[in-house]
């Protein structure tokens, strides 16, 4: 019999989505299949947002329409359905709820997500599908694994189903008042010590004592939150529960990510003949009126503009670094905090034959920078996983990176010995701005100085194994183990 495995999240790509998550939930399901085939059933529940396109929304079927109570609401639930590369997506429509400008952000994110997860649990019992594994990804969807072990395991049906907590980011836990227990949340005062941490509810902290099984996105990220610099002051509850917490680091959809194959991308290339690479970088320099040169190192940045993606430290070194490396140029693609947007604005208008700028998001942008960029730059604070440093690999440009996280798992450093070349970037220790500054010179020095060195280092970037492959065989023995 097939292994039932529905994933449960707020954001799947290519339907709508705003980042990391998105990815993880867009890929790993489709990798699963494709490697078990026959012997699993995986499917993916998510919320029908407005971001969902009219052309998407006519391949959809209706399955079911009910209400979901939720407290003394009684909400609309509709479930469309979509195969996509042998998985079966569900979509939970309620205008109310989901039909709205963004993803999250707004003043009753708790009540969305309790909805969405009560809808959820609804949905099996209206399909007659039981899944055997429940798998919540990140803090949206904690509550699906808390109603099912608090309201509907005494029924038959779902008693058997076991349950994947994963933790795509733990700084975000879904942190609400007191108030909202029963009247939102639809949960008893007896559970009051379940849903309680730190002076509120917690619902991540609840999904993690319920869950069968803890998971992150990297070994080193499991090890990590169970410190207190990491864990946002969940170590206490992990540590408590590390019996069950494991970590198994993300993969990339490596045909999406394909520079031999991307209709993005003005060349094409590949590990065995990059010369597309050197067209794509003066394609890149033409269209945004940088200087025409194959040899400029070009440092690239994309990355939501927030301080724990170490943009602090770039900001701190970056110009000495330009004044450092005349020929280098630079190119930053992404949003966020604006003391940083300005900085790099500013940034621009000061170097302006040197340096791009580009505050907004946008995917087929960002493909072109990273085949056209030499170095990647992501010093994080903390990285649970990270992506962006595989996709750098995977176009050929070469990312510096703190060893944090996924991004220790990652990208090992790069060095030599009497048995060569080692390594597929740079790396360095400690959150600090001159540790940053040594390796991205350390790497523009390699360019600049020794080529054919750089180039067998952009080969072992290009040539490192970033797929889901050996990460679904671990996801199915965690089901299995179950
Ligand atoms: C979150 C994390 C990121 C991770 C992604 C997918 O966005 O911040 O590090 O790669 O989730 O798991």
């Amino acid at each position: 019999m097939a292994k039932k495995i529905l994933f449960v999240g707020a954001e799947v790509m290519p339907f709508a989505a705003t980042g990391g998550l998105g990815d993880v939930m867009g890929s790993l399901p489709a990798a699963l299949k494709a490697k078990y085939d026959e012997d699993v059933d995986v499917r993916v529940v998510v919320p029908l947002y407005a971001a969902v396109s009219d052309t998407v929304r006519a391949q959809m079927t209706l399955e079911k329409a009910f209400t979901v109570q939720l407290a003394w609401r009684n909400q609309y639930c509709g479930v469309y359905s979509l195969v996509k590369d042998n998985v079966t997506f569900y979509f939970i429509d309620n205008e109310f709820y989901f039909k709205r400008d963004r993803l999250y952000g707004h003043g009753d994110d708790g009540e969305r997500y309790a909805y969405f997860c009560r809808a959820v649990l609804e949905m099996m019992d209206r399909l007659d599908y039981y899944p055997d594994v429940l798998h919540a990804n990140d803090w949206q969807a904690a509550l699906s694994i808390v109603y099912l072990k608090t309201k509907y395991a005494w029924n038959e049906k779902y008693a058997a189903i076991k349950t994947v907590f994963t933790i795509h980011n733990i700084e975000y836990q879904g942190q609400y008042d007191f108030a909202m227990l029963g009247d939102v949340f639809d949960i008893g005062a007896e559970h009051y010590t379940l849903m309680s941490y730190d002076g509120c509810i917690n619902l991540c902290k609840a999904a993690i004592e319920c869950a069968d099984k803890v998971s992150t996105v990297s070994p080193t990220y499991a090890h990590e939150i169970m410190t207190p610099t990491y864990s946002h002051r969940l170590h206490f509850i992990l540590a408590r529960n590390s019996h069950k917490v494991m970590g198994i680091l993300n993969g990339i959809d490596i045909d999406f990510y394909n520079p031999s194959a991307d209709t993005d991308i003005p060349a094409l290339y590949s590990a065995e003949d990059v010369s597309g690479k050197a067209e794509c970088k003066l394609a890149f320099q033409k269209e945004y009126c940088l200087p025409e040169a194959a040899d400029a190192p070009i440092i690239a940045v994309i990355s939501r503009l927030a301080s724990h993606k170490g943009i602090d430290l770039i900001s701190g070194v970056l110009r000495h670094v330009l004044d450092m490396h005349p020929k280098a140029q630079f190119v930053v693609l992404g949003t966020g905090e604006g003391q940083y947007e300005a900085y790099f604005r500013q940034l621009e208008n000061d170097y302006k034959d040197r340096v791009r700028s580009f505050i907004t998001y946008n995917r087929a942008l960002s493909k072109k920078i990273y085949a056209a960029a030499d170095i990647f730059l992501m010093p994080s604070r903390s990285e649970p996983c990270g992506l962006s440093q595989m996709i750098a690999c995977r176009y050929g440009t070469v990312p510096v990176v703190r060893e944090t996280g996924g991004l220790y798992d990652s990208i090992k450093p790069y060095f030599e010995d009497e048995a060569g070349p080692h390594g597929n970037g740079f790396t360095f220790a400690n959150y600090n701005a001159s540790e940053l500054e040594e390796r991205t010179s350390a790497a523009l020095y390699l360019y600049e100085k020794f080529p054919a060195k750089f180039a067998a280092l952009v080969n072992r970037a290009m040539t490192t194994d970033f797929s889901w492959d050996a990460s679904a065989v671990k996801y199915m023995e965690m089901y299995e183990s179950l």
